[in-house]
């Protein structure tokens, strides 16, 4: 991937960018909805993936806490199947093009489509006590992470479209005020899991952040966990494991176990007829415990070997720089800066 970087974009690969918060370990929801895509797409694209550690920063984050769990997200990516000889995997903050174009961004961003973001509204009422400007600016810095690399895709949850859009409608603004520069990116999501539920309250999506820990999985939980969470799975009344309209928790938890077995809904449905919902939960649980167990074991291993880790970070950053410094310079030069030596 390293000389196709450094060059112009070839046609025939079109590139992808993602992006992901080290604010905890990473849940089904995230796993579901965004990582378990991002390997297979490593195959049919050039894949830039990233932690983002300046978007955590607009919540508060202890430092300490900060510095451990953007490690954690690293080696928990690469535990998940991305390859570094195909991809670029890297730290947001070691890339400062990203924080220098979001600048330029904000100026072709208007107040009044980021007063609209339901992320910043969501989380204003979460912590009315610090609405700081980073919260309020956030989907600039996301736009600036896609658009400094020119990516053609970008795999997200449902979640993200709203952003992901706002990215777009940025690209335009500027492309029509300067001259032809930015692709317009393309979102992507998954047909299934776009929206993983809480297992608690299935008509809220699962969240890193949920204070109660029955309603989140998360990808390093051991069996026991997995399936005690499962069972715990608040599901509706009835018997029918049958994914139907108002079925919230059932529905959930189909879209899971099909999600980690591969098999289809209509299949499961089938394989489950008859048999109670403490079957089907337990059944889930296992099934979850089992597709997960692999990328525990990888991530132990992994989160052991700082200096590894460091090599691939320090690498993958370096290369993400030199390319995405290319298209910052044309983005100034575009906008009337003064050309630099320092660049
Ligand atoms: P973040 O860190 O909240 O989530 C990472 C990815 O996981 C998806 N996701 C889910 N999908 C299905 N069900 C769920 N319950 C669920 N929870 C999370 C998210 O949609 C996301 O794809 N702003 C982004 C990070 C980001 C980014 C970017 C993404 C920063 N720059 C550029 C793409 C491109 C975020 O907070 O994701």
């Amino acid at each position: 991937m390293s000389e196709q970087h450094t060059e112009q974009k070839p046609e025939q690969k079109k590139l992808i960018f993602s992006g992901i918060q080290p604010t905890g370990t990473f849940t089904l929801g995230n796993y579901i909805g965004a990582i378990r895509n991002w390997k297979p797409l490593q195959e049919e694209y050039r894949c830039i993936y990233c932690v983002v550690d300046e978007h955590a920063i607009t919540v508060k984050i202890d430092p300490a806490k900060l510095r451990q769990k953007t490690l954690e997200a690293y080696a928990q990516l690469l535990a998940c199947g991305i390859d570094l000889e195909k991809s670029l995997l890297f730290i947001q903050s070691h890339v400062p093009t990203h924080a220098q174009l979001s600048w330029v961004l904000n100026c072709s961003a208007q107040f009044g489509e980021l007063s609209r973001m339901t992320q910043f509204k969501d989380k204003s009422q979460k912590h009315p006590e610090d609405i700081n400007a980073g919260l309020f600016d956030y989907p600039v810095l996301m736009a600036a992470d896609i658009l400094v690399y020119n990516a053609d895709l970008v795999p997200v949850g449902a979640d993200q479209m709203q952003h992901l859009e706002l990215a777009r409608t940025i690209a335009r603004r500027f492309n029509s005020r300067y001259g032809e520069l930015f692709t317009v990116p393309e979102g992507y999501v998954s047909p299934l899991g776009a929206k993983v539920m809480s297992l608690q309250d299935p008509t809220k999506k699962m969240s890193k952040s949920d204070e109660n820990p029955n309603a989140v999985i998360l990808i390093l939980d051991d069996k026991d966990t997995i399936i005690r969470k499962c069972k715990r799975a608040v599901t509706d009344s009835g018997s029918e494991i049958k994914f139907q309209e108002g079925k919230d928790g059932i529905n959930n938890l189909l879209t899971i176990y099909s999600a980690v077995t591969g098999k289809s809904i209509q299949d499961a449905e089938k394989e489950f007829d008859g048999q109670g919902y403490g079957t089907f939960k337990l059944a889930v649980g296992e099934a979850v415990a089992d597709h997960l167990a692999p990328v525990r074991e990888e991530y132990a291993k992994l989160i052991a070997d700082k200096a590894y880790l460091k090599e691939c970070y320090t690498r993958c950053g370096a290369e993400a720089l030199r390319y995405s410094q290319r298209i910052l310079n044309k983005v100034y030069r575009k906008i009337g800066f003064v050309a630099s030596e320092i660049r």
